[in-house]
């Protein structure tokens, strides 16, 4: 009886509080109605009840407005506001093909429930909407046909959940953003006035859905003047004789290298020191035109100039064009000289510029890695690196070492891990009779590098701007791994195109801002924790390729199919019972990869979830991390 008595008044309240909520919605259309001029096709008799209204669609049980259509009903003018934003179930909205002009109400905001939005053959106007973006579980938007202008903004990346974005036959200019979102499956923005290139995130559409827009090129449509990604051509800047000149020689100095490399030579090196020590003894004595000319002839920037060195010669600048050794030195005692007898090979092409590994005469080997294009001033060089140098000592992260300055040359040195990086180890030794890495090796990797970013972050400040597998730098243990490269991004032009190695690490927004951030470093990061759970490369695009895999788009897609193992390195899948922490770095990894930036975690929390992995696993005990790097001597 008690119970009949509770579930009836139960039932009461449920009855007052949905009514009062359809009051409310019909308060809302109402208002709407009395503000917004139409055409008198439109009647709204108080003594019907809401939900039958021509247009409106009610909830199951008749407790609030969830879909309000009403095309072509002849509603003129802007969007009153205060009115349709009260309708705080609404999941429907379409309003195309009437008269509507102006811009949207901000109060949109408050429809939180919105999953459709069909303004499309209105005359509104006026940028982008700003309110859309915060619209977060739209999966349909049309703007199309109308007399929207400005740019198209970044932040539609907000609207994750979007399956179709249309935005035709608008006023839209600028650039088109990098649009990733994952499951966009329709997208138009055809006869607009945008310009420059086509993300690669959407060069999948088709042309029809790109045409009308004169000026853009890329992706379906004719390529562009000056491909962003595969070119290895010289790109037109606005020095453009010494950029290309630079760059026709570094062309010629990559075939020497090469070449050379197949020998394991030194020469390379060894030329290239003896020329700045030629110019460091020319002090004092007349510049000899022979010497200039030599030097120039291996100087693979080709920057040197006849007249700059006259200039450059004056005092003191030879005892400024020496090694400068940061930090704690790393107990190190060469100098110049020595590095020039030092022998030297090349270990690789990174996107900074080629690292050589010398080995000095008394045994010392050290990592020098000739930096290229760099657009620093002596003095903006010398803060930043000197800055890098007092980064406090940390186990996961590779320490600068020495840097020498010169017009010429820019150096940096650094400490030779022989291990070599994960890149080779993770993607070089497939069938080689090698084990790739194991699974709690790379489990163990991956809490490596991302304590060692962690520190750059919190108590450096830096961002590393340049995570990757190759700058992932492995020793006996995998716990002890490091971060080698950070903080070198700012001395580069932010003009310098990319290279198209780093491409697949890059977060999205770091293409329009050309600016490495903590959160596009934890986007990097992320890339990796999929290249270690996936063992794929995220930069198999060869050059021209048509099927270069983002690595972050692929997984989402195979995983939207269904929660297939097929994600997953077939490497991994000889360790049974890791099924688990594999879906759970997995998940971690997608975090990161998140396409707005304010979505991602912070690295520290990324380290904090992946230290959960690491103590639920038992099979291996914490490594003692805090153990500073052995010297490789
Ligand atoms: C409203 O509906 C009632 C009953 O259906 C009808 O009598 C009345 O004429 C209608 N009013 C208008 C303005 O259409
Ligand atoms: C109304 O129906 C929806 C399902 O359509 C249900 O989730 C909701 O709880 C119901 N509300 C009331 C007040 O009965
Ligand atoms: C993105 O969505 C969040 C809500 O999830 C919102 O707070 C934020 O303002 C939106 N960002 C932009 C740029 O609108
Ligand atoms: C694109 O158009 C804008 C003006 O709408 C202009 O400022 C910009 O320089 C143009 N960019 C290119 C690459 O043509
Ligand atoms: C994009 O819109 C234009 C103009 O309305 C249309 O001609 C074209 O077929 C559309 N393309 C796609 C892919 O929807």
């Amino acid at each position: 009886m008690a119970h009949t008595l509770l579930s009836t008044l139960v039932f009461l309240v449920l009855i007052r509080v949905s009514s009062a909520e359809l009051a409310r919605d019909r308060a809302a259309l109402q208002d709407f109605i009395a503000k917004t001029p139409h055409e008198g096709r439109l009647r709204w008799n108080s003594t019907v009840p809401t939900c039958q209204w021509t247009g409106v669609t009610c909830d199951a049980n008749g407790s609030s407005v969830i879909a309000l259509r009403l095309p072509g009903v002849g509603l003129i003018g802007v969007i009153p506001a205060g009115t349709l934003a009260r309708l705080s179930s609404l999941r429907v909205l379409s309003l195309r093909a009437n008269r509507l002009s102006g811009a949207l109400p901000a109060d949109f905001s408050s429809l939180v429930s919105l999953r459709h939005l069909y303004l499309q053959e209105n005359l509104l106007s006026g940028e982008f909407p700003a309110v859309i973006p915060k619209l977060v579980g739209l999966t349909r938007l049309d703007l199309s046909g109308n007399g929207f202008s400005g740019q198209i903004p970044f932040a539609v990346n907000n609207l994750t959940r979007l399956t179709g974005l249309f935005l035709e036959r608008n006023r839209f200019s600028g650039t088109l953003p990098n649009i990733a979102i994952q499951i966009l499956n329709a997208f138009n923005v055809s006869y607009n006035h945008l310009n420059g290139s086509i993300p690669e995130t959407l060069a999948d559409f088709p042309a029809s859905s790109f045409t009308g827009n004169i000026q853009l090129c890329g992706g379906p449509l004719q390529p562009c003047e000056r491909p962003f990604f595969q070119s290895p051509s010289p790109a037109p800047t606005a020095t453009g004789t010494r950029s290309f000149s630079s760059r026709k020689l570094s062309t010629a100095a990559i075939i020497v290298i090469a070449t050379a490399s197949a020998a394991v030579v030194s020469a390379l090196l060894l030329m290239m020191i003896w020329c700045a020590m030629r110019r460091r003894e020319e002090k004092g004595k007349p510049p000899k035109a022979p010497e200039s000319v030599a030097a120039r002839g291996v100087d693979p920037m080709g920057t040197a100039s006849s007249s700059s060195k006259e200039m450059g010669s004056g005092v003191g600048e030879a005892d400024r064009n020496r090694l400068v050794f940061v930090g704690e030195g790393g107990g190190y005692s060469f100098d110049l000289e020595d590095l020039l007898r030092a022998s030297a090979e090349v270990l690789g092409k990174g996107s900074v510029g080629t690292s050589y590994k010398a080995v000095l005469e008394e045994g010392t080997t050290v990592v020098v890695k000739r930096l290229k294009d760099v657009a620093a001033s002596r003095r903006e060089f010398e803060g930043h690196v000197e800055a890098l140098g007092r980064v406090a000592v940390h186990a996961n992260v590779l320490p600068l070492r020495a840097y020498y300055y010169s017009k010429d040359e820019k150096l940096v040195v650094y400490d030779h891990l022989p291990a070599g990086c994960l890149a080779g180890v993770i993607h070089g030794t497939r069938g080689s009779g090698r084990t790739p890495l194991d699974w709690d090796g790379r489990l163990q990797v991956a809490l490596a590098a991302g304590r060692g970013l962690s520190h750059l972050h919190n108590s450096a400040k830096i961002p590393h701007g340049n995570i990757k597998a190759n700058n992932i730098l492995l020793r006996d243990n995998p716990s002890s791994a490091v971060l080698s490269d950070f903080g070198l991004t700012p001395l580069f032009s932010s003009a310098t195109p990319p290279p198209t190695r780093a491409a697949g690490y890059r977060a999205p927004e770091v293409i329009e801002t050309r600016r490495a951030t903590f959160k596009s470093d934890v986007y990097s990061y992320g890339v990796l924790l999929l290249e270690l759970l996936t063992g794929r490369a995220p930069n198999q695009t060869t050059i021209g390729s048509e099927e270069g895999i983002d690595l972050p788009r692929w997984v989402q897609s195979v995983v939207r199919e269904e929660w297939t193992a097929e994600v997953f390195d077939a490497e991994l899948m000889r360790y049974p019972g890791v099924e688990e922490e594999m879906v759970q770095l997995l998940q971690i990894a997608m975090a990161c990869v998140a396409t707005m930036p304010e979505s991602r975690p912070e690295i520290g929390e990324v380290v904090r979830m992946i230290e959960e992995i690491v103590s639920r696993s038992e099979s291996t005990p914490p490594s003692d991390d805090q153990r500073l790097p052995e010297e490789s001597a």
